[in-house]
């Protein structure tokens, strides 16, 4: 099986009511426990390669680790590039048979991303590769991805229309109060439910309303969309790891999401976490061991385990790949 593009996977999420999960990749461990899951529930799967990640790896074995998932699992796979950040770097990724990219060019004013947008869109519908866009800015800070809380704000519903029809782009991600990291929010922003735990403000569903308005059926993208899953911040913390007060988006708000406009959810933090999580485990645990494989082993274990949680809870994207593998030809 090919690798895909995203236009049928979202067709069938926006129809369906659930979401495509798009995961970070940055080594082998990670391409297996996450196909490993997908394939398990038989679900799509995009797994996405940021900047950072080709310069960490080499472009080249994340496009062959990708394709070798594909050989092994047989699930619908796009390979994405996560916040391409100009022309060449899509363009590397296009010629590198990457099915989809993403050119961010949010912290642009509108005319310039417009411009900048609609010249990545025209080299990748060129090569048959379709093409995310971005406006509105989230908060965050990863190696390539530094945006300050100051400078995050909402996209502005009033400009979606004009920036789909100009740029031609085939999806949008949208700054709704998500925000990249595991500390997404500070516990003075929270407030404690019933059973103790942080809750963060609610993600801005007005916002994503007024956007389905006016370009319906148009596939919406959450970045920055991890949990921050308690379990595993709890066993890094457990195991000689400090990680203080780091807070995710609740996964009921993820859900609800997932069932409107939005087709793409992204996650990187959660599986770093769970990454984390297994290896700290297993050298607390087993102090004489030296062997790479039997440390990194655990944190793929953990992986696995998280994206099928994900997939069944969050993305509600389950059982979909043959619907999804049926339209293929027709895109
Ligand atoms: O949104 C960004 C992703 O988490 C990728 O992070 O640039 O550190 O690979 P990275
Ligand atoms: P998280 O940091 O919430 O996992 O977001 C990842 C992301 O948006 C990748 O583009
Ligand atoms: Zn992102």
């Amino acid at each position: 099986m090919p690798l895909i593009k995203t236009t049928a996977m979202f067709k069938k999420a926006y129809e369906g009511g659930f979401a495509i999960g798009a995961f970070n990749v940055n080594n082998m461990e990670i391409v297996q426990g996450i196909t490993g899951a997908a394939a398990e529930l038989n679900s799509p799967v995009i797994l996405q390669c940021s900047a950072g990640a080709r310069k960490y790896a080499n472009s080249r074995y994340l496009v062959h680790l990708v394709r070798a998932a594909l050989e092994v699992s047989d699930i619908p796979i796009a390979l994405h590039l996560d916040h391409g950040p100009d022309y060449a770097t899509c363009k590397s990724c296009i010629d590198d048979g990457f099915t989809s990219v993403m050119f961010d060019g949010s912290h642009y004013s509108f005319k310039e991303n417009i411009e900048k947008t609609k010249e990545v869109v025209e080299y990748a519908h060129a090569h048959n590769v379709v093409v995310e866009a971005e406006l509105g800015q989230l908060a965050g800070v990863e190696d390539d991805v530094n945006v300050s809380a100051e400078n995050a704000h909402y996209t502005k519903p009033e400009e979606v229309e004009e920036f789909v029809s100009k740029t031609g782009c085939d999806s949008l991600a949208i700054a709704i109060g998500t925000s990249h990291g595991a500390f997404k929010f500070k516990p003075e922003q929270c407030t404690r439910n019933a059973d103790g735990v942080l809750v963060p403000p609610e993600l801005r569903f007005d916002v994503l309303a007024e956007i389905e308005k006016k370009i319906p059926g148009f596939p919406i993208v959450l970045h920055g969309a991890s949990s921050v899953i308690p379990k595993y911040v709890k066993i890094i913390n457990d195991n000689g790891g400090k990680l203080d007060d780091a807070i995710g988006i609740p996964e009921d708000q993820l859900r609800k999401a997932a069932k409107s406009a939005v087709c793409k959810i992204n996650i990187d933090s959660d599986l770093r976490l769970a990454m984390t999580a297994g290896i700290r485990e297993h050298f607390i645990a087993h102090p004489e061991h030296f062997d790479p494989r039997q440390y990194i082993a655990p944190g793929r274990d953990y992986i696995k385990e998280l994206v099928i949680h994900k997939i069944k809870t969050v993305l509600g994207s389950e059982g979909s790949a043959p619907g999804i593998m049926a339209l293929v030809n027709e895109y």
